[in-house]
């Protein structure tokens, strides 16, 4: 009787341990870790923890649809699905006027105009009044915070649905017409092709690593979704700003012209080229900059303190207008740096600064 206890004893016990060592759990574990590594977009890991998809999800889409969806970005306007060709969106604008496609942010959990300048320098991409679409389908919510202030009621739906922002950027910001259904969702499909991956975080190996451990854990799933979340920010946000009070003594910030000189390079002469969404020219010829300097204190839009924190508006005959620059894209010290750069080339000149031009600044217009 004994013996038949222990051994049955003996068979649990090997049995339990058996189930431990190669156990169910773990192999789930095991197939996790194998899951999710840097090359991950950022929207499955969050799906695999349980979050919904957005409703601008696309489920299938071609490799044809997202180039039509670059072309309608970069150029403004692709053959339809049925081969015949489509309108521009806007006659004087692509979304790449005003909107980056690349990353434009070293450190994605915080805005700064500064860093995001020290980048653009870097990379020699523009410097411009639209957020990235790199990384947009990844966003919670658009147009936010003071937009409200210039777009009032048609950003009821759009702050909450990508569809309508596009659409609201589309027949407003571009001063274009209203996309079709199969525009709108190839622009999604290539506006997902570059969200961003877990890499492009700020996600080290040990968080990767505890993230591939737990991910089977539905007592764990908040924690996780926080800790992907924490990673980047889920909107740009954006507060609208005034000239100085005092013009001549401008902002309180003393204005460096080597940060200048990149302001003007990636921002200004973005679209003020030969050419350009603008009429006018400003280019590094002393005569830019001494009509820039000669209206500084004006109480106009000539006055680039007005025009930046302002813009312009559309009007009838004349719908090329210049989008505002909130604190978030250009701040204080940046204009101050600019107005330093530009007195200086209305000056004394400045061949000691660096002079190139953007190369991509150039390419993603189609002008
Ligand atoms: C003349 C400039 C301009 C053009 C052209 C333009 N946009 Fe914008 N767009 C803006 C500005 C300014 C904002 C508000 C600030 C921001 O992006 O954070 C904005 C916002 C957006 C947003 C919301 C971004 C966010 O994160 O809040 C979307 C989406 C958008 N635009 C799509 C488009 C599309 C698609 C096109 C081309 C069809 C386009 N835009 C063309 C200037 C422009
Ligand atoms: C996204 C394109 C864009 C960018 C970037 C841009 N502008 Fe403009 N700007 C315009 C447009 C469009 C107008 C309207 C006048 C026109 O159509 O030529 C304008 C108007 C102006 C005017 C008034 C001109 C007038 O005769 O009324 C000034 C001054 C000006 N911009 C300066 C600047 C400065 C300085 C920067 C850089 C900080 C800058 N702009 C960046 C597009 C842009």
């Amino acid at each position: 009787m004994r013996a038949v206890i222990n051994f049955s004893v003996l068979i649990t016990v090997v049995f339990l341990s058996f189930l431990v060592i190669s156990g169910f759990s773990d192999k789930d574990q095991i197939a996790a870790a194998k899951k999710w590594n840097k090359d991950t977009p950022l929207s499955v890991v969050l799906n695999d923890l349980g979050e919904k998809q957005p409703a601008h999800f696309v489920k299938d889409m071609s490799a044809e649809q997202i180039k039509k969806g670059e072309e309608l970005v970069k150029i403004g306007k692709t053959t339809s699905p049925k081969g015949r060709k489509a309108k521009f969106i806007s006659k004087y604008y692509a979304c790449t006027s005003c909107h980056n496609v690349v990353r434009e942010d070293p450190d994605l959990t915080k805005v700064s105009p500064e860093s995001r300048l020290e980048y653009a320098k870097d990379n020699n991409i523009p410097f411009l009044q639209g957020s990235t679409f790199w990384g947009i389908v990844n966003r919670k919510t658009w147009y936010n915070d003071d937009y409200v202030k210039k777009y009032g009621d048609l950003l009821d739906k759009a702050r909450n649905d990508l569809k309508e922002s596009i659409q609201v950027c589309a027949v407003y910001c571009s001063q274009g017409r209203k996309m079709k259904k199969w525009e709108v969702d190839a622009t999604l499909a290539y506006l997902w092709s570059i969200q961003m991956k877990m890499g492009d975080l700020d996600v080290s190996d040990e968080d990767l690593a505890y993230l591939n451990e737990h991910a089977s854990d539905k007592s764990k799933q908040a924690e996780l979704v926080q800790l992907v979340n924490s990673k980047y920010l889920d909107k740009s946000p954006a507060t609208f700003a005034d000239p100085p009070k005092d013009k001549r003594a401008g902002y309180t910030h003393k204005g460096r012209p080597e940060m200048g000189e990149a302001v003007y390079r990636l921002s200004c002469m973005h679209c003020h080229r030969a050419n350009g969404e603008s009429e006018v020219i400003l280019d590094k010829s002393k005569s830019s900059f001494k009509w820039l300097k000669r209206h500084i204190t004006d109480n106009s839009q000539l006055s680039m303190y007005e025009v930046i924190r302002h813009g312009t508006y559309d009007v009838l005959g004349h719908q090329e207008y210049m989008p505002l620059y909130t604190l978030e894209k250009l701040s204080d010290q940046q204009i101050e740096d600019l107005r330093a750069y530009v007195e200086m080339g209305a000056g004394t000149g400045f061949s000691a600064l660096p002079d190139s031009g953007a190369e991509d600044a150039k390419q993603s217009s189609r002008f």
